[in-house]
């Protein structure tokens, strides 16, 4: 079966000449379908650079990535929007709602550009995450874990096949942040949805698939996790 994500000597440099910075410097890896996979890396070792360049936000200055068998260097401008909008669900540290939208017109707003996904689909993802009694709340309204729940809705509510995280639990308490991990594992486990979730934690990390550690734009270990841990019972 294709990987769904294979990248092949990806690099990614950072302005030129004395000030340039290898963000990524040779980074090759394949990630199965389904996969939990995730990464763990100093301050600035490139786990964001990684994650921009696999989801199409950020293009590579060498190599290559491949995602579901296409080469994103083969699509154009309206084919790299179309693969970010329809593909792939992107969870950031900070929430990144829209303060003056509510829960479900959060959710709305970014279903209905991916095609096929609207009200109803916004309504059950945020019913998903816990939040079927909330739709018609602010941001403003809703705690910090809500917040982040609101997130996760609007990244799945598409039914992405990948799904990128970047410090997404990096904002809460340790409560909260197991709510969202067990949420990330559970659609995982039950959806298939491959991800891949950068954290500062080597606990989190227990619960991965498999852990990537990245240094100085590289990954320098690689290691298969034979028995993951529940999120429900990490303390960090
Ligand atoms: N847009 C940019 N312009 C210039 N340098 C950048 C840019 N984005 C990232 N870098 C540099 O690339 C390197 C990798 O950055 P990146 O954000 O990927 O690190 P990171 O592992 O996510 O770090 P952190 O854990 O602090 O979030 C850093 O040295 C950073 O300063
Ligand atoms: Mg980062």
């Amino acid at each position: 079966m294709e990987p769904a994500v294979t990248t092949t000597g990806l690099e990614r440099v950072f302005g030129e000449g004395d000030i340039a910075v290898r963000a990524l410097d040779g980074v090759d890896v394949e990630v199965a379908a389904g996969e939990l996979v995730v990464i763990l890396g100093p301050s600035g070792s490139g786990k964001t650079t990684l994650l921009n360049v696999i989801g199409g936000i950020d293009a590579p200055t060498g190599g290559t990535v491949r995602v579901d068998g296409v080469d994103l260097a083969d699509l154009d401008a309206d084919g790299l929007t179309a693969f970010r909008r329809d593909h792939v669900g992107f969870v950031f540290q900070f929430f990144n709602l829209i303060p003056t939208l509510t829960a479900i017109e959060n959710v709305r707003i970014i279903a209905e550009l991916s095609s096929g996904a609207g009200a109803a689909e916004s309504r059950s993802a945020l019913e998903a995450v816990g939040l079927g009694n909330r739709l018609d709340n602010f941001p403003a309204g809703l705690s910090g874990g809500e917040q982040q729940r609101v997130a996760v809705a609007r990244a799945i509510a598409k039914a992405p096949r990948l799904l990128l995280g970047d410090e997404p639990t990096g904002a809460l308490d340790l409560e909260t942040g197991r709510q969202v991990l067990g949420l990330l594992e559970r659609l995982n486990r039950e959806q298939g949805i491959t991800m891949l979730l950068v954290t500062h934690s080597a606990v989190i990390a227990r619960m991965a698939d498999r852990v990537l550690h990245m240094r100085d734009g590289r990954i320098v270990a690689d290691e298969r996790n034979e028995s993951p841990q529940p999120a429900a019972g990490l303390e960090w």
